[in-house]
């Protein structure tokens, strides 16, 4: 909650599914690529993820990796802005899984609704082992391996991340009072010099003693503006004004992305395995003759039958696509059949061309560009290990395995 960096960093995963479609494109991406410019963002392949139900065939993995990494920079995800990564290629997160599950009790683990629920939808594949029940932990070592304060996911992952903080609360309870934590936090108060420190004194007591959360707000300021105090000093006091240890863990909040209006051509939502999708990189011919062949409402069999947009797909991508006069032309000419379907759907075909067009553009050239594209993430990779080192040198030294050599 109340770490200096943490507030500021957001950390998000997606598993390795291969070419993306608008479906992707309108609830992921573009939410990524405005976050990328708001906070420090960290995205990254989750393929070891993908490993936890695709064990039996793996083949895949690998191509559909660069494929999907080629459609988010395609999207516009900014190497110069956001550090992207594949989870493998930083193996620091195998480790911090690792230490986490000595002190994750199991039954967290069986009590994720994940858990039960994959199994049962899963059930061609053999779900019982050890790493998918795992695999909520090593989402919580992605997520508190960089300090995330924000996480952007859907509605099916937020009992991640809720875990992901109970994990990291007790991870704090059991780890974060350090040897000496109370003489660094006197040394540290003593650095704010005279005035800062009564001013901080005086709100923690109010806090303590009488709950005042606007003297907690205004102690936490009063920390984080501090410039003659290292980043420890403040995580420390930051700990200490909440009456905790040190917080070598940052709690992180779910983000909720709302779940994307962008219906599949038939309807239903835009799924791979439904086949009712517009691919990221799909021709123009193919984008004009998908939407043409788009099912409306199958009241309007002839032209001069009157329609209702509440039983057309083609409606609601109006919803996502066009102004409010063009959703009144196509209100009023589908309910008095003023409007064939086919000029109803002129705009919508028009909209996702000219969406699709610099897209599949930056693609074409990103994979025509691989090695650019392994030099990206290859870099990626390396920003990403560097934070992660700093945070798994912590919790080694939290959990008694600093050695001395
Ligand atoms: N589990 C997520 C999914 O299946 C992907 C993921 C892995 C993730 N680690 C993460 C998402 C960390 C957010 C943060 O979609
Ligand atoms: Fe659907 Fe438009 Fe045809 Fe009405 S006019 S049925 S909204 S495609």
């Amino acid at each position: 909650m109340s770490s200096v960096v943490s507030s500021q960093r957001v950390l998000s995963g997606m598993r390795p599914t291969g070419r993306l479609h608008l479906g992707h494109y309108h609830g992921v991406l573009k939410n990524w690529v405005k976050l990328q410019h708001e906070y420090e963002c960290f995205f990254f392949v989750a393929d070891w993820h993908a490993l936890t139900t695709e064990y039996e065939n793996p083949q895949n993995i690998e191509s559909s990796v660069w494929e999907m990494v080629i459609d988010w920079l395609a999207a516009g995800v900014n190497p110069g802005s956001a550090t992207m990564f594949i989870q493998s290629k930083v193996p620091e997160h195998a480790e911090l899984h690792l230490l986490l599950s000595m002190m994750t009790p199991l039954g967290w683990l069986e009590r994720v609704p994940t858990y039960k629920d994959q199994q049962e939808k899963l059930k061609e594949k053999d779900l019982a082992t050890y790493g998918f029940l795992g695999y909520p932990l090593l989402q919580s070592a992605d997520i508190l391996m960089y300090r995330a304060g924000l996480v952007p996911v859907g509605a099916d992952q937020v009992a991640h991340v809720e875990i992901t903080r109970e994990v990291a609360r007790r991870f704090n309870h059991l780890y974060g009072r350090e040897p000496g934590f109370e003489e660094a936090v006197e040394a540290a108060i003593r650095k704010m010099g005279k005035k800062q420190s009564k001013i901080y004194l005086d709100s923690r007591r109010k806090y303590q003693q009488d709950g005042d959360e606007s003297a907690l707000a205004l102690a936490q300021a009063l920390v984080n503006d501090q410039s003659n105090i290292t980043l420890g000093d403040k995580e420390r006091l930051l700990g200490d004004l909440e009456g905790g240890g040190k917080i070598i863990l940052p709690e992180p909040q779910a983000l909720l992305t709302p779940a994307s209006k962008m219906p599949g051509l038939d309807g239903q939502k835009m799924s791979k395995s439904y086949g009712n999708y517009i691919s990221l990189r799909e021709e123009p011919a193919d984008v004009d003759e998908k939407i043409r062949k788009m099912p409306t409402d199958p009241a309007r069999v002839r032209r001069t039958d009157p329609g209702n947009p509440d039983k057309c797909p083609v409606w609601q991508m109006h919803e996502v696509y066009s102004s409010e006069s063009t959703k009144q032309w196509v209100q009023e000419g589908c309910r008095n059949a003023g409007i064939g379907c086919l000029d109803c759907k002129r705009p919508i075909i028009e909209a996702v061309q000219a969406e699709l067009e610099p897209i599949r553009k930056r693609a074409q050239e990103h994979s025509r560009n691989q090695d650019l594209v392994r030099s990206i993430i290859a870099e990626g990779c390396e920003d990403a290990r560097e934070a992660a080192r700093d945070t798994l040198d912590e919790v080694r030294q939290a959990m008694g395995l600093k050695y001395r050599s």
